[in-house]
């Protein structure tokens, strides 16, 4: 595996694969790497010839600077992790992607505008940034995410048509670590306790199946995640699983999906479930 710093060095890179007639894989990331990501990898490993991961903690899509500043920078013992399923991992610096800082204001309709758009304001903005580049440079042939980030995959797949991107988006299952917690590199700032605790908001999710209609699913959810004093619910939503709508109907001919965002101490986690 090969360590790329510059975009320069990059496009050359996957220009070259390109031309040999290699089919390319892309896996965009944050670092510090779990589970989560490394099934990404390997899935992106098992189906292309060449597999570029990119290592970059986006600033543009952070509408909180304590957030930003926390979130963990593992570089070396990413690098470790990937091995060989990645070809190139592309690490720049903040500067080698914005020498000056972006400027596109991008409006990628109602899927964008709900839950964590609606939460977050700026950061799908942010997310289109750094995907459309990294995607016009790589020009992959598909490229990677994860289901736990189930509306960003509505927004990226936009802006993908939007801005003519004609890679392959493809969705990958969420990995959980071993008490049903939905894997995350946030949960690297959770205490012990708060990470016991945390697995609470996947069972919560699931015991909701149980329930008969959108009204008592809501009620069961709020109150349940109440009982919990280490959780502050910012929200959960009952929504269309294409359109990402609100919707109160559970025979919805796309499904319906709940979204969860809690807040566990100052640590923002988010999950979701199929009905
Ligand atoms: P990051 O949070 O590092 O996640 C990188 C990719 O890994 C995303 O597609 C995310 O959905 C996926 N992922 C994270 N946890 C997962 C889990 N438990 N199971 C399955 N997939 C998981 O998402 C981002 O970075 C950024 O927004 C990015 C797309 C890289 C743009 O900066």
């Amino acid at each position: 595996m090969e360590i790329i710093k510059s975009v320069a060095n990059l496009l050359e890179i996957a220009m070259r694969e390109r031309a040999a007639g290699k089919t390319i894989g892309m896996v965009p990331t944050m670092g510090a790497l779990h589970e989560g990501h490394l099934s990404l990898i390997r899935r992106a490993h098992e189906e292309n010839d060449v597999v570029f991961c990119s290592i970059f903690v986006n600033p543009v899509q952070f509408n909180n600077a304590e957030d930003l500043e926390k979130y963990p920078r593992t570089l070396e013992a990413d690098v470790q992790l990937i091995g060989n399923f990645a070809d190139y991992v592309f690490a720049p610096s903040v500067e080698e992607i914005f020498p000056v800082a972006p400027t596109e204001v991008y409006d990628f309709g109602s899927v964008a505008n709900v839950m964590e758009g609606a939460a977050r304001p700026g950061h799908f903005n942010g997310v289109g940034v750094i995907v459309r580049r990294l995607l016009e440079w790589v020009r992959p042939h598909k490229a990677y995410f994860g289901e736990k980030d189930y509306q960003q995959i509505a927004v990226i797949r936009e802006m993908c048509l939007q801005c003519r991107i004609l890679s392959e988006i493809v969705p990958c299952p969420i990995i959980r670590e071993p008490n049903g917690l939905a894997m995350s590199s946030r949960n690297r700032r959770l205490s012990e306790h708060e990470f016991e605790t945390a697995a609470n908001i996947h069972r919560i999710l699931e015991a909701s199946k149980e329930c008969k209609n959108a009204f008592e699913i809501k009620q069961f959810v709020e109150s349940e995640i109440a009982k919990i004093p280490e959780f502050q619910l910012d929200y959960f939503e009952l929504a269309d699983a294409e359109t990402l709508q609100t919707t109160d109907d559970l025979n919805n001919p796309h499904g319906v999906m709940g979204f969860i965002t809690v807040y566990v101490g100052p640590v923002r986690l988010i999950d979701n479930v199929r009905y």
